[in-house]
């Protein structure tokens, strides 16, 4: 693995021997202090982030390594009109490895094409996230022994919510999941994802009350609507406060659910819900600063490459309006197949 773009980009292998060094920093934190001693890693964060952000200055640090970046994009130079290309290929001569979280999908990918250093993607838009979903599985796997044969719901915005986008790329590598999409119709899973499951006959029922499956599950895997998303502000009113998980509801769930948020909450789980056991977000999200030093640790390590050279595009043949090559036209016409479509290989949105 170069880059950590997207979770279909790892094998079963690679996602196996990150948790086993993640699982070797959570029980000796002590002896990796200065695994990264010398590297440095630079957090460009186009949108905003406190968590994420954290969590991977956090896992830096605690490796020996340093870290600079910006959190407010106004402060990139990408500001003053400079392209993506060159802010990469700057930063790539200053960093060991990249951290990047930005509004644009597909941003990630992008960046990867011209970066002589490993790329993480923290967030592209609403499409993924895959190093929450390492924070995810480490959770689940360190809880329960294995991540195979559970019964996982899925609640919110399974629409703009990259998380759980991310979080079903990944799923694809284990067996015998069962998937309750619990969403608002308007909410549902994109196109791009539901042909994913299609494709890899992943098991999955749409449902929009979470009272009716709540005694199924063994993960509840609840979600913010992601108010900074919808283009139309009536349809994030009528969506929002949609799902509140309390204690109530939780009275026919298993004594051994795993409730699971990947935080900012809103309002989509009480506050009285914290105390009880099965709420495990607090712990996720300190899972996930051990498995982002686990993939840092790889990451950083790795030589400095030319990467080989791309195409120049000269306009877009995507139309989802947030995909990166909407702004970015000199960026590859790159198409790949989801099932039987073709697809916009930065953003996965259907091509029309
Ligand atoms: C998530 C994100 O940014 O997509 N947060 C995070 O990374 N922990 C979820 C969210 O913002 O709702």
């Amino acid at each position: 693995m170069r880059h950590l773009i997207d979770f279909g980009d790892i094998t079963r292998q690679e996602w196996d021997e990150l948790y086993q060094q993640s699982s070797a920093i959570i029980d000796d934190p002590d002896a990796f202090v200065d695994a990264c001693h010398g590297k440095v890693s630079a957090n460009l964060f186009f949108e905003p982030s406190t968590r994420t952000n954290f969590s991977f200055q956090t896992a830096m640090l605690r490796l020996g390594g340093s870290v600079f970046g910006f959190a407010d994009p106004n402060s990139s130079s990408m500001a003053k009109g400079e392209s993506l290309k060159d802010t990469i290929k700057m930063v790539s001569a200053y960093a060991d490895v990249i951290v990047m979280r930005t509004p644009w999908e597909g941003a990630a990918r992008a960046a990867s094409l011209y970066s002589n250093v490993p790329v993480i993607n923290a967030g592209d838009g609403g499409h993924m996230h895959p190093t929450q979903t390492m924070a995810d599985l480490t959770t689940i796997t360190r809880l329960r022994g294995s991540v195979d044969g559970l019964s996982i719901g899925l609640c919110g915005d399974l629409k703009y919510g990259r998380t759980v986008h991310s979080l079903i790329k990944a799923m694809e590598m284990f067996s015998g999941l069962k998937f309750y999409l619990i969403s608002p119709r308007e909410l549902a899973l994109p196109e791009y994802m539901r042909a994913f499951m299609k494709e890899h006959n992943m098991w999955n029922v749409e449902v929009t009350s979470l009272e009716a499956v709540i005694p199924q599950l063994d993960v509840l895997y609840m979600t913010r609507v992601q108010r900074e998303r919808f283009v139309d502000p009536l349809e994030y009113e009528r969506n929002k406060g949609i799902y509140i998980l309390n204690r109530r509801k939780l009275d026919q769930a298993r004594k051994d659910l795993l409730i699971m948020h990947p935080l900012p909450r809103v309002d989509e789980i009480d506050v009285d819900v914290d105390d009880d056991d099965r709420a495990v977000y607090f712990d996720q999200a300190r899972y996930g600063m051990f498995a982002r030093m686990a993939l840092l640790l790889d990451l950083a390590h790795q030589p400095r490459e030319n990467p080989p050279p791309v195409e120049i595009g000269t306009e877009p043949v995507c139309h989802n309006p947030n995909c990166i090559t909407q702004t970015e036209h000199y960026l590859p016409p790159l198409v790949k197949k989801i099932g039987d479509t073709e697809c916009c290989a930065f953003c996965d949105t259907p091509l029309e």
